[in-house]
């Protein structure tokens, strides 16, 4: 069971620029739930204080009941996550097996032989196929990249799985399959997710419980096809804006 309440969050910056102005929002066990929002909004921010990267200015976040503000049990409470960062992440100087293998020898105490061959088996589990094992990042597309990180992200059994901009840097068909592969992915899993977006597309493809940020606060939080009944103007602006619902593409 892995619960994630956020309890009127508020974050400011020095420059007086109120980023979270009292955020609140249950994300329920094994839930798939989106947070959309324009660029500059705050999504970033909202993870990085999920994440305990940058600190609350008032309000708490919790996770399992777990205080991200609790800095006796912030090892356990981190433990949690995985993410999936916008720009993959992935380590210029390791090969593709070296990079999942190396998120992995931080958290396991499995034997090395034991962190290959369940790192193989990620990267199979993800479409990568063992030629690309010992390759560098740059040697391979950005769709392989992605699906290397999502790898690395879930060789950890993590009990959340956090995606920010998932398809930003992709043509829209790769951005489709590795939508498509997220979704399988967490569904298999079963893991609590929470993915930050810009993108209505991916929202309602992905999950169909969503919130929408806009100016520090939550406007609107429901299932993604009851989004065009929302009277809420920001709301209707933020769904005409964009565009139609996407097809599966792979
Ligand atoms: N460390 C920081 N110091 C000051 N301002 C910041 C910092 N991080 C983000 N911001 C500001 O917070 C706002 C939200 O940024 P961000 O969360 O990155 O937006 P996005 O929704 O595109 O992810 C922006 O106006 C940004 O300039
Ligand atoms: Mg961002």
């Amino acid at each position: 069971m892995t619960k994630i309440v956020f309890q009127n969050v508020h974050k400011f910056f020095e420059d007086g620029q109120k980023v979270l102005n009292g955020i609140s929002l249950e994300i329920e066990d094994a839930e798939t739930h989106i947070i959309l929002g324009r660029s500059g909004c705050g999504k970033s921010v909202l993870l990085k204080c999920l994440l305990g990267i940058l600190p609350l200015d008032d309000g708490d976040i919790l996770v399992d009941d777990l205080s991200v503000k609790n800095k006796h049990t912030y090892g356990n409470y981190i433990k949690k996550f995985s993410i999936l960062f916008q720009g993959n992440a992935l380590f210029d100087s390791m090969t593709i097996l070296e990079n999942v293998e190396f998120g992995m020898k931080q958290i396991k105490h499995d034997s090395p032989k034991i962190i290959r061959s369940i790192a193989e088996e990620k990267l199979l589990s993800v479409g990568l196929e063992s030629r690309v094992f010992d390759l560098y990042p740059a040697e391979i597309s950005g769709g392989m990249q992605k699906r290397a990180a999502l790898a690395r992200a879930i060789a950890i059994e993590p009990d959340i799985l956090l995606f920010d901009e998932p398809t930003s840097g992709l043509d829209p068909v790769t951005g489709g399959v590795i939508c498509n592969l997220l979704k399988d992915t967490v569904k298999k899993l079963n893991v609590t997710s929470l993915t930050i977006t810009h993108d209505l597309k991916v929202a309602q493809f992905l999950s169909d419980r969503a919130s929408i940020l806009n100016k520090g606060q939550i406007v609107w939080t429901g299932h993604t096809r009851e989004m065009k009944n929302c009277q809420n103007d920001f709301v209707q602006e933020f769904y005409h804006a964009s565009g139609v619902i996407s097809e599966k593409s792979n």
